[in-house]
């Protein structure tokens, strides 16, 4: 559970733009796939106090995850698409906003203290999946639709960034 109330949508705007300004110039020129998912996930997690999760699940095949560049906790390694909450991300190609882990069937708790998830797809612009992002909090119905279209403006420009990439 975060110390500190979540922020007013205004906050938690600025916030994001705040941090984009940063991931942008440190991936200035960056063309290597795994450095550009290290940085977003450290320079995303040590923004907010509700990220508790913060990561990548790369698409290694048409069905499979598997994980890549992450802080917090350990995560699980692999993820079928028919399975969890990034696999539902990557089965269906949208977001998926869970204000209550415990009430989306098959969700996979890496950790116990996880009681809110989103998980946003990283699509090139031929909507080839390249990953999700996988973010997890402890506090209940920790993300609001704030969250959800900033992530999905930065996902979808990580998408554009390395659609020539082969992440497989
Ligand atoms: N909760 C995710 C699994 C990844 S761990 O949380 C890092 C899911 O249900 O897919």
């Amino acid at each position: 559970m975060s110390l500190s109330p979540p922020p007013a949508a205004s906050e938690r705007a600025a916030r994001y733009e705040d941090v984009f300004r940063r991931i942008e110039a440190l991936l200035d020129g960056e063309t290597d796939w795994i450095a550009a998912m290290a940085t977003v996930a450290c320079e995303l997690h040590h923004t907010f106090a509700y990220y508790h999760w913060t990561g990548f699940y790369r698409a290694v095949s048409d069905d499979l995850l598997v994980i890549g560049p992450y802080q917090g906790g350990h995560g699980c390694l692999r993820i079928p698409f028919d399975r969890g909450v990034c696999g539902a991300a990557a089965r269906t190609r949208q977001t998926q906003l869970v204000p209550d882990v415990d009430r989306f069937p098959g969700h996979i708790a890496c950790s116990s203290t996880t009681r809110s998830e989103i998980v946003v797809p990283v699509l090139t612009p031929d909507d080839r999946l390249l990953a999700v992002l996988d973010v997890d909090s402890d506090d209940p119905a920790a993300f609001d639709e704030t969250d959800q279209a900033y992530l999905e403006r930065l996902c979808r420009q990580l998408g554009v960034r390395f659609a020539a990439t082969p992440v497989r």
